[in-house]
């Protein structure tokens, strides 16, 4: 009797230990730093998503500078303001065209734009002076580009 009565009181200490440990395990508050962490690693931010949904190759935002994406590409050729007065496109025939002539921004629309600049002038059949840079500007760049060309066309 004496044995199974301590026995008794040995077992239901045990699993009340036992119990207590499982608790302890699956208590939100001791753990949620460690979740958060994790959580963090393994979600990315929805701000840190490209335009598209994407998550970014490089695991940060990719900046869109469609500004400095003409500047560098693009103003050689077609000016600085877009007028078509870029010193690289004096010596070409056809020349670069005006990016601000409202009867061209009239004619087309923002598909065709996108096409020439990611596919080259020659995929439209114009002059292959004016390159394919789809190699070397991302879509949503070539997106912002357009963006930038139709605000101009609005001046
Ligand atoms: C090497 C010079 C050069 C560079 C650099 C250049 N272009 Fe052009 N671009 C041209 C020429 C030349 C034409 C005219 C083609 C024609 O009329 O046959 C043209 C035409 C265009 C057109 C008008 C197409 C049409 O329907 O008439 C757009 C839009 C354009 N370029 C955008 C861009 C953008 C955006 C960039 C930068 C990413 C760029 N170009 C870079 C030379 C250039």
């Amino acid at each position: 009797m004496r044995l199974n009565r301590s026995l008794g009181w040995w077992l239901t200490a045990s699993l009340a230990m036992f119990l207590a440990s499982c608790l302890e395990q699956y208590d939100p508050s001791k753990n949620n730093a460690k979740f958060a962490a994790e959580w963090k690693q393994s979600v990315q931010p929805a701000a840190n998503l490209t335009e598209t949904g994407e998550i970014p190759v490089t695991g940060g935002a990719k900046v869109i500078d469609a500004d400095e994406r003409y500047a560098t590409i693009c103003a050689n050729c077609h000016g600085a303001k877009g007028y078509g007065d870029g010193a690289g496109g004096l010596a070409l025939n056809p020349k670069p065209r005006n990016l601000h002539d409202k009867d061209w921004q009239a004619r087309v629309d923002d598909a065709h734009i996108v096409k020439v600049i990611t596919y080259g002038g020659q995929s439209v059949g114009l002059s292959a002076s004016m390159s394919a840079w789809g190699s070397i500007l991302s879509p949503e760049e070539v997106l912002a580009l357009v963006k930038k060309i139709r605000v101009w066309g609005k001046e």
